[in-house]
């Protein structure tokens, strides 16, 4: 669930900050450092490990392996980071180590860290309910705001997200008559338009989802039957949120080819509007493209190119991402089609983007990203991408313009995030390639034979 571009500016509310404080006090101060110590002698972790107990840090998680960079052992420390003295027992660890790289969720008081993002897709949970609005919380403007029941209803989805952990079952929902009949309005409304409006990938994929995840008028398909499919497909998953996050840990997600999803209905008084995505913008707008390889691509490296990245850039990627996957336009043949997200459930908007009214220019992500834009009305502006293929190659040469000492590599096999930063992994890589091209270079000889 993603709305707006305001990046670390939590606008918290009155009476849903308990969600907040909880994990803040035990999670998100924490500081995170890699390091290789300059001997493998025995006992060297013990030695190490000494300096932060004369400094007095508390160390929450401690991990030894051994080193991708070159040999002997790494260790991963977590530390609480307002614990004893922590600049210092870093300070004097800087001396005892080739290698130390520090992340931390409080990188704007450590000029020496990288800005924490997660690692493994389990890492994902860390940060799930560090959101920035409870679901269950409504503007005085929102349809269902002096709504007893929907409320009660808005609070019951938050707390199923806000309980999900990685590698459970999403939570199956049993949708009332009501939120169905608002569903079935919709469905109608927008299943008009698609196959003049929406791009070819879309209209190949829905009906798809039409057979094997219940999209039908009289069903709202069920998150996790979405996210079995989307996995098959492309590796996309589903996850469950309980509120708004902050642009940095969306996009991480995005990096894993986690796409964090509401659950919930809008307001049955108004079902062609709604103040912010619900069940009906994410499954109708955003899961069918999920499914698509290309655009998988493109928006999992919109995700890698936000790890540790400074705030500004991650400002810059969530703005990409606004103008693509949100609101995106795309050229087939002669004509434009829509195949972001906002667009394609919005009864509305997908018919106005389409018009000769707003303005549309080519998606170039150093410019697309600074374009501002407004979130409560029809983008006056729209970006259009000549295919996926082409706006993820122009991503991947933006991606290279982000300052951060590293490059990263998602890991398939192990659903996590290489840093790299050294030589040996480096040449390790190249490596493997060549392995991958061998296997392409014997199959091309088969061919031809
Ligand atoms: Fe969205």
């Amino acid at each position: 669930m993603y709305r707006q571009n305001s990046v670390d500016t939590p606008q918290r509310k009155e009476g849903g900050s308990y969600v907040i404080e909880e994990n803040e006090s035990r999670e998100a101060k924490n500081t995170c450092i890699i390091f290789s110590p300059n001997n493998d002698r025995a006992g060297i972790l013990a030695k190490t490990l000494k300096i932060f107990n004369d400094n007095d840090v508390n160390l929450v998680h401690i991990e030894s392996r051994s080193s991708t960079r070159g040999p002997g052992y790494e260790f991963f420390v977590e530390c609480d980071s307002r614990s004893g003295s922590l600049g210092t027992a870093i300070e004097q660890l800087r001396e005892e180590c080739t290698y130390l790289n520090i992340i931390s969720r409080d990188y704007k008081d450590n000029t020496a860290a990288v800005p924490w993002f997660p690692r493994r897709i389990r890492d994902l949970d860390r940060f799930a309910n560090q959101i920035l609005s409870y679901g269950s919380e409504l503007d005085s403007d929102h349809p269902g705001f002096t709504d007893p029941v929907y409320r009660a209803r808005r609070k019951y989805f938050a707390d199923l997200a806000y309980n999900y952990r990685h590698g459970q079952p999403l939570p199956r929902v049993e949708y009332t008559k009501e939120e169905t009949e608002t569903w079935r309005v919709i469905f109608n409304n927008l299943t008009e338009l698609y196959p003049t409006h929406a791009c070819k990938q879309f209209n190949h994929i829905f009906p798809l989802l039409i057979d094997n995840c219940g999209y039908r008028e009289d069903n709202i398909p069920q998150l996790e039957d979405v996210s079995n499919f989307l996995k098959d497909c492309t590796g996309f998953t589903l996850r469950p949120v309980a509120g708004l996050l902050s642009s940095r840990d969306f996009l991480a997600g995005l990096a894993f080819r986690v796409f964090h999803s509401t659950q919930y209905i809008r307001h049955p008084s108004k079902p062609l509007y709604t103040p912010e995505p619900d069940v009906c913008h994410e499954l109708l707008g955003h899961a069918p493209l999920f499914s698509d390889p290309e655009f998988a691509q493109f928006s999992q490296e919109i995700g890698l190119a936000s790890l540790g990245a400074p705030d500004d850039y991650i400002e810059k990627l969530a703005t990409c991402f606004w103008f693509t996957v949100e609101f995106g336009l795309c050229r087939q043949g002669d004509e434009l089609k829509a195949y972001g997200a906002g667009l394609l459930s919005s009864y509305g908007e997908l018919q106005y983007c389409l018009s000769d009214k707003p303005e549309i220019r080519e998606f170039d992500p150093e410019k697309t990203g600074l374009q501002k834009y407004p979130i409560t009305e029809y983008q006056p502006v729209y970006y259009v991408a000549d295919s996926f293929e082409d706006s993820k190659e122009k991503m991947i040469k933006y991606a290279n313009t982000i300052p951060r000492p590293f490059g990263v590599r998602y890991n398939a096999y192990t659903q996590s995030v290489d840093i790299l930063d050294s030589k040996p992994q480096i040449a390790n890589l190249m490596n493997n390639i060549n392995l991958e091209f061998s296997v392409l270079q014997n199959a091309f000889r088969k061919l031809k034979a």
